[in-house]
């Protein structure tokens, strides 16, 4: 038996890597809003979260396998039955080190791991969102992707791999938005700095007290209110925007 949502006024969200980190703090944050939530990561649906709902509306989606994508996008579009999808959430990130911790340089990164990280943080955004445009047109949706500092400057700590897909999903942001824009689908990005999660690397807090004019880390609940605000009818005109979240350290 599918569980499809009831014809309600609750908007609906779905959020990839919703299992921790940011994309934990993205989907208590939407339900705080009183926005129905379908999360997808790989994990089972984590006991943290606090509504009894959330366990049934989990997708386990493995995102560097395109039939697993499909699969997922099978399942919202089940769940959804009539309803429409207000806001799609492409939060799931990798950020391989080498084995000591360190950067991964180019010269240092083989093949299969460049093309994993572009399959997870690039690819699989632009196959779910291709399988989910139907219900994000009939909503009038939108769409909001998670980029980072690293798309745009070298960065200490994040790879060459991961720079690239984070390059490659801000240029995907602004082709969405050109493209989904005359459908009614706003499609942004936020573009997160340092950040309290397990991705951070050993060296990150002398680096912030340095280069981050605000002197300290975000916190992930800074980055959920900013999602939610570009997701809301408040950013109604907001179309291909990127926003910086890192306490100006884009500034240096
Ligand atoms: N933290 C920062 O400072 C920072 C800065 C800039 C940008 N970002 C970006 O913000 C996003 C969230 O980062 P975070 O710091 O919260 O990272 P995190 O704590 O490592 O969480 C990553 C999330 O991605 C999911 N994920 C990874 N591989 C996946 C796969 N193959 N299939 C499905 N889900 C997968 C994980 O879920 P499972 O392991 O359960 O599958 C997890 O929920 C990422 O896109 C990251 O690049 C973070």
């Amino acid at each position: 038996m599918i569980d499809t949502f009831q014809p309600s006024a609750r908007p609906i969200v779905a959020v990839t890597g919703a299992s921790r980190g940011i994309g934990h703090a993205i989907v208590k944050r939407f339900h705080e809003e009183g926005w129905d939530v379908l999360t997808l990561a790989r994990t089972p649906f984590s006991t943290v979260c606090p509504w009894a709902e959330g366990i049934v509306r989990h997708v386990e989606t493995d995102l560097s396998d395109e039939g697993s994508i499909q699969r997922a996008a099978g399942t919202i579009r089940d769940r959804l039955a009539d309803r429409g999808l207000d806001a799609l959430v492409h939060n799931a990130g990798v950020s391989p080190k080498a084995t000591d911790g360190g950067r991964l340089g180019a010269m240092d990164t083989d093949a299969d791991t460049f093309r994993h990280v572009q399959m997870v943080n690039t690819v699989a955004p632009l196959i779910l969102t291709r399988a989910l445009l139907d219900p994000l047109t009939l909503a009038g949706g939108s769409i909001v992707t998670v980029s980072s500092i690293a798309a745009s400057q070298v960065h200490p700590f994040a790879g060459a791999a991961y720079a690239v897909s984070k390059a490659g999903l801000s240029a995907l942001t602004r082709e969405l938005a050109h493209e989904l824009g005359p459908r009614g689908v706003r499609v942004n990005a936020v573009s997160p700095g340092e950040i309290g999660t397990s991705i951070l690397s050993p060296g990150t807090d002398a680096m912030v007290a340095r280069d981050v004019p605000m002197r300290r880390l975000g916190d992930p609940r800074e980055v959920a209110d900013v999602v939610l605000f570009l997701a809301s009818r408040g950013a109604s005109y907001v179309n291909g925007a990127e926003i910086p979240i890192n306490g100006g350290q884009h500034l240096a």
